[in-house]
């Protein structure tokens, strides 16, 4: 079985980190397979995904298509960036479909719409195709117009929830669609490991003893909603204790309008007030240090989010996640058992909850506990490779039935 993979970045965002854990769950469950990574760009992924086994072909993306992204800007601005990008997205998937052409993969799953499209159109005759959708497509105006236009060539969709699954299901009708749950490693994001100093790594002088520590930790993207975690601590009591705020992450993607930048969050943070109680560190390499560091994890989604691997990866580390109830996220805790929930964009709801679980300990520690549970009984790497491979295997029967019955002069069938 030979797999190529495709994703645009190599920045550790949640797609990459859910194909990173994707890739090592299926490296485990298949050590003899050949899995292969084509990347629009280098970065650490590169190198994560080389340790895993895994060969990595670095094709970088003309400019005019990695900035391309309709998630920000008018609607004119979109159409120009498209039309400026065509002649080089033409010549980019041609040397995709070399490269795949020449070592003829059994199956590809491609990552990111981008990658979507150019794997249907590069994709060889006998091999089955699966994207794994990892966002709303509903919400993509031009990408899903595309996407609705290349979903014959794709065998199947892999989905990250049942939300999802709705939007494609009604978006991109007669695409097969399988919900398959994200996991994270159960060994890095664990309660038990080395903390970050926060402090020091934030530039910030070190905190009075007894402070509640809340952090947000992810990339800039806009509707992450870092300007809702900013209001939330401006708008705490101070009845709530010493609480000082983290945000931990950077602006890692290269797609125009659609993240916030370092200095407009620390403008932001210095108009609410609440100069030398927030703390910026950076992008971190080890996520799972910096959670351990925390007492509170936010997770501020404005918008529904599609899953939110910070959600689970904060609940492996043991920590009590205050998270955005909406979309697929929704499913993954139990407001009050496992997590606390607030409504997308609620900063009142949101300093509510980290005043609660600040000036409470004891429930500090048992939603913590809960949430670990939760993870290692669902979100771990063995039931993500089950379902996996399973799917992958059955495409593949399908894609060699398909092929038969085309050879037969017949209507291709989707696996
Ligand atoms: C995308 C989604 C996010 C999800 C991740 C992994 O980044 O926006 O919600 O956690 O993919 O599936």
């Amino acid at each position: 079985m030979r797999i190529f993979y495709l994703n645009p970045c190599a920045g550790l965002g949640g797609a990459e980190t859910s194909l990173r854990e994707l890739l090592a769950s299926v490296r485990a469950a298949q050590p003899s397979w050949e899995l292969y990574l084509v990347l629009g760009e280098d970065g650490p992924l590169s190198d994560v995904a080389r340790s895993l086994g895994v060969q990595v072909t670095i094709l970088p993306f003309p400019e005019r298509v990695a900035r391309l992204g309709d998630s920000g800007g008018g609607l004119a601005r979109t159409v120009w960036s498209l039309i400026q990008a065509l002649p080089s997205a033409t010549l980019y998937s041609r040397r995709l479909k070399r490269l795949l052409a020449a070592r003829e993969p059994r199956l590809i799953h491609t990552n990111g719409f981008k990658m979507h499209l150019f794997g249907a159109w590069a994709c060889p005759n006998r091999t089955a195709l699966i994207w794994h959708i990892h966002d709303y497509v509903s919400t993509r105006r031009f990408a899903s117009r595309l996407l609705r236009l290349a979903s014959k060539k794709a065998s199947a969709a892999i989905v990250n929830s049942k939300s999802v699954a709705r939007d494609v299901e009604k978006t991109l009708p007669g695409l097969s669609v399988r919900p398959i749950y994200n996991c994270v490693d159960l060994e890095r994001f664990s309660p038990w490991g080395p903390k970050a100093d926060l402090d020091a790594l934030a530039g910030l002088g070190p905190a009075a003893r007894n402070t509640v520590r809340v952090g947000l930790v992810g990339t800039f993207a806009r509707w992450k909603g870092h300007k809702v975690f900013l209001r939330a601590l401006a708008l705490l009591p101070s009845a709530a204790g010493p609480v000082r705020g983290y945000i931990v992450g950077g602006a890692i993607y290269r797609t125009e309008q659609s993240q916030c930048s370092l200095d407009e969050l620390r403008a932001e943070a210095r108009n609410l007030g609440l100069e030398g109680q927030v703390g910026f560190t950076g992008f971190l390499p080890d996520p799972a240090e910096a959670m351990r560091s925390l007492d509170i994890v936010v997770h501020s989604s404005t918008e529904p989010e599609p899953f939110g691997m910070v959600i689970i990866e904060g609940m492996a580390c043991g920590k009590p996640i205050i998270a955005s109830q909406a979309g697929g996220a929704a499913e993954l805790f139990t407001d009050g058992e496992n997590a606390l929930a607030h409504l997308p964009g609620d900063a009142p709801a949101l300093a509510k909850q980290i005043e609660r679980l600040a000036c409470d300990a004891e429930l500090r520690e048992r939603i913590g506990r809960a949430a670990r549970k939760t993870v290692e009984k669902t979100y771990h790497r063995k039931r993500l490779a089950g379902e996996v491979v399973s799917l992958y295997e059955s495409v593949c029967q399908g894609g060699a039935m398909r092929l038969a019955a085309a050879t037969r002069g017949e209507l291709a069938i989707r696996a």
